[in-house]
């Protein structure tokens, strides 16, 4: 055996302590293959190893693989610096990754492959064709799409039983969620393991019902993303005054706009796109905003320059601009397309809240924001604003009606989106 599993302390990420005695790396999932070295990709590798877990890392170049490793690298010296993990853990962890741009010499033998490609259907029909055909047949292959049908990538396979959704977020390496996916033939036991192996790696799991695209948290930020982007097209607000309101009004990590270039443009272009063909007006995209700054290949951090210049750094957000923006319309939309996502039977209150407390570190989840400030002020403000805007984003979700029509308002009422 090698690295993590001869030392006797092992780290827990989630509580950030070293347990004594018995390894983290699950029973199920000792060797895994993670596809992609990119942004997601790279964090899911090192998140695995820091469990103990083998893995090996298949990208189409060693150039890209190169660079996978040496952010991870980067990342596992961060946690040393920070005092989160030792130095003997970090180079343990590194010990467990391998590099490979042959799938035959990275499938063999593991209990479970992760897609992290692009957002391309053809793409990764193409690459769960490949992990059926080189892996055991009993291993689990997972995607970390953001938004694609995980049914659609198992029926690339014999095994749609054992094809789930795994969708980690950016950075994986700190974001505490994982979006567990049932596709249409998922096992529950597939299932289950899954979200045994996101406790694992110090995550909380929040189970998607159905395989509907954006699942739960690419929902919800597709609508503020779509919210802001539009407000900023119209001339109503600068994107510095926008992300001022979000982040020390609202509170939010970081505004819409500092957190599309952080995620990458060109993924925040593809995943808008996507919710577009699968919801139509109501998740239209403003892709003028975004469309001129892919074409310049400003895709954001990691290209150095996006809506903002990252050259220095994370963008400093002026704080007396807060009063150009009203964050209510970000809740608003939120609210909405939480509703959206309960109506169509995704996912209940809690997990949504969950999701976005977890997945996107949000002051509070959009159900119970709505409860604490009340139902029927969310529905005066989407009505306000769908008269202005003639919007389909603005339209009330029938569900929030309902609500609001049976006077569940919310906490003053004893009864909103929770009891
Ligand atoms: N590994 C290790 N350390 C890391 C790291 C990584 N990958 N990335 C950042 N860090 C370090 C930073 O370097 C920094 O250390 P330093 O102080 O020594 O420089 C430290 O972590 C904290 O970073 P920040 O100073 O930037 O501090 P924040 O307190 O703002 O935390 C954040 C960063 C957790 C990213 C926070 O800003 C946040 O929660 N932002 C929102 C992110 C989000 O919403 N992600 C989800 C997007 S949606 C998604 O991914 C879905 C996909 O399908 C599109």
């Amino acid at each position: 055996m090698t690295g993590a599993h001869n030392t006797k302390l092992y780290y827990h990420s989630r509580f950030n302590i070293y347990c004594e005695g018995k390894s983290l790396v699950s029973e199920n999932i000792k060797k895994a293959a993670v596809v992609g070295s990119g942004s997601m990709g790279h964090g899911i590798a090192e998140l695995l190893a820091m469990t103990g877990c083998e893995v090996t890392m298949i990208d189409i170049s060693d150039e890209f693989l190169k660079k996978g490793m040496e952010k991870i690298k980067w990342s596992l010296d961060k946690f040393v610096e920070k005092k989160r993990i030792r130095r003997e853990d970090a180079d343990a962890a590194l010990a467990l990754i391998s590099i490979t741009t042959n799938y035959e010499q990275a499938g063999k033998d593991v209990n479970l492959a992760i897609e992290a490609t692009p957002e391309n259907m053809e793409l990764k029909r193409k690459v769960f064709a490949t992990l059926d055909s080189v892996t055991p047949s009993n291993a689990i292959l997972a995607s970390n799409t953001s938004t694609l049908s995980i049914t659609e990538m198992g029926k690339m396979t014999k095994r749609s039983d054992k094809v789930a959704g795994m969708h980690f977020f950016n950075p994986p390496q700190l974001m505490a969620l994982v979006e567990v996916i049932k596709g249409e033939s998922t096992s529950q036991e597939t299932v289950n393991t899954l979200a045994e192996l996101a406790k694992k790696l110090g995550k909380t799991p929040v189970i998607v019902r159905k395989d509907m695209a954006g699942f739960i948290v690419n929902r919800v930020l597709g609508a503020v993303f779509n919210e802001a982007f539009w407000a900023y097209k119209r001339g109503e607000a600068t994107k510095e005054g926008i992300d001022a309101s979000v982040k020390y009004t609202g509170g939010f990590p970081m505004g819409w706009f500092e957190l599309a270039d952080y995620v990458g443009l060109d993924i925040a272009y593809e995943v808008g796109n996507i919710l577009y063909q699968a919801y139509g007006e109501r998740l239209k995209p403003c892709t003028e905003v975004i469309e001129p700054l892919i074409k310049e290949g400003k895709y954001g951090q990691k290209t150095g320059a996006g809506f903002y210049d990252w050259k220095k750094g994370r963008p400093r957000i002026p704080f007396n601009l807060l009063d150009e923006y009203d964050v209510d319309r970000s809740w608003a939309v939120a609210v909405n397309e939480a509703a959206w996502i309960i109506h169509d039977d995704v996912a209940n209150p809690e997990d949504i809240d969950t999701g976005m407390k977890l997945g996107t570190y949000w002051p509070s989840g959009p159900c119970e924001h709505a409860d604490r400030t009340g139902i029927d002020n969310v529905l005066n403000k989407l009505k306000e604003l769908y008269s202005k805007y003639k919007m389909e984003m603005y339209k009330p979700c029938p569900v929030i009606e309902d609500y609001v029509a049976k006077g569940w308002t919310g906490k003053k009422a004893g009864r909103g989106f929770y009891k």
